[in-house]
């Protein structure tokens, strides 16, 4: 079920996807769960896999700019360069979509989500299948996000075709989705490309707030990347006093962790971008070991910090 990358099962892969089947692939954020973005039976077999509603709309994956001027519409040239600053990379676009992509892959809007990954076994999938692959992330709807091959088989491996194995995801949380469809494009999810380093080439950026706005787009959902047990923020570990049967989700080294039954630190050295890519890692192996509930620390939100705190944020609603 799960197959390395080498280039004939990449090859393999592309046909399944050619003919309509289902293909779970690495991208350097989180594996995707990949069909023909141009099928809609294709497309509808995803949102059966995952479970998803059919509310919920699907990145479409490209591999050549050629590709994106045939499914999208794009007639601003600053967001050419923003393409050329940031792709292939951890960046989706939200611009208006043309009529070769299904209005199931947009849960209807006239809109669409793309993005060129930055992973050579994604761009050679890709480019050998149709040249568009609609692709969520490999989980069970509203469940953590996969970053191995082996998060996407056990509760994914007998509803799909095929899983390539990359490895460890390098980013390790969704790319950051931007809406360019306004005059001042919007942060609707933070991801592996920061805040930060989209201000120093648009400088009018906006972040989308959960808080204070009502959700623009379906897929803004407040309960998401879910472990299945409860998971409670805290600013600082060492005041919980619970520990016997929790887990510990811990930024950095220096906290107090006796007595906890399980316990992650995101990076020992207190880096952000570390923190990110393994806090899916982190929050499976938490779930998994035999604990009744998860305290998760803070971490500051400046640059991929606040891609964490985000799905970390989204983890503790029920
Ligand atoms: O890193 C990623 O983005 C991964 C890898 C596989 O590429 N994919 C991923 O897909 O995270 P998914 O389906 O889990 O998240 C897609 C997000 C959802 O929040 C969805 O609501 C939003 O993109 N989205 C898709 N189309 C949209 C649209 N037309 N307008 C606004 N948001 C949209
Ligand atoms: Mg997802």
């Amino acid at each position: 079920m799960i197959f390395e990358s080498t280039s004939e099962n990449i090859e393999n892969a592309a046909a399944i996807i050619k003919a309509g089947g289902l293909v779970s692939f690495p991208t350097e954020t989180v594996y995707g769960l990949g069909g023909n973005a141009l099928d809609p039976k294709a497309v509808a077999r995803i949102f059966e896999a995952k479970a998803r509603p059919s509310f919920d709309p699907l990145i479409t994956h490209i591999a050549d700019l050629e590709m994106l001027d045939k499914v999208a519409e794009i007639k601003d040239k600053k967001i050419y360069d923003i393409i050329e600053k940031f792709w292939p990379g951890s960046l989706t676009l939200i611009v208006p979509k043309k009529d070769i992509i299904p209005h199931i892959v947009t849960s209807g809007l006239e809109t669409m989500a793309v993005r060129m990954p930055d992973h050579p076994t994604a761009l050679q999938l890709i480019k050998s299948s149709t040249g568009a692959v609609a692709a969520p992330s490999a989980n069970p709807f509203g469940y953590l996000s996969p970053t191995t091959a082996k998060h996407v088989e056990e509760p994914l491996g007998d509803k799909i075709d095929m899983i390539l194995d990359g490895g460890t995801c390098r980013i390790g949380v969704e790319s950051t989705v931007l809406d360019v469809t306004g005059k001042i494009p919007i942060i609707l999810r933070p991801g592996g490309i920061s805040f930060e380093d989209l201000q120093s080439v648009i400088h009018d950026v906006e972040i989308f707030n959960r808080t204070t706005t009502s959700p623009t787009a379906p897929g803004q959902l407040k309960m998401h990347y879910s472990p299945v047990k409860p998971l409670h923020i805290v600013d600082s570990i060492n005041i919980v006093k619970d520990r016997e049967k929790s887990g510990a989700l811990v930024f950095k080294d220096g906290s107090d962790t006796s007595g906890f039954k399980s316990v992650e630190i995101l990076s020992p050295a207190g880096d952000p971008v570390e923190a990110a890519a393994r806090l899916f890692v982190a929050l499976h192996n938490l779930d998994k070991s035999g604990i009744d509930q998860i305290y998760a620390e803070k971490i500051p939100e400046t640059g991929l910090g606040r891609a964490v705190m985000d799905r970390i944020y989204k983890a503790s609603e029920k």
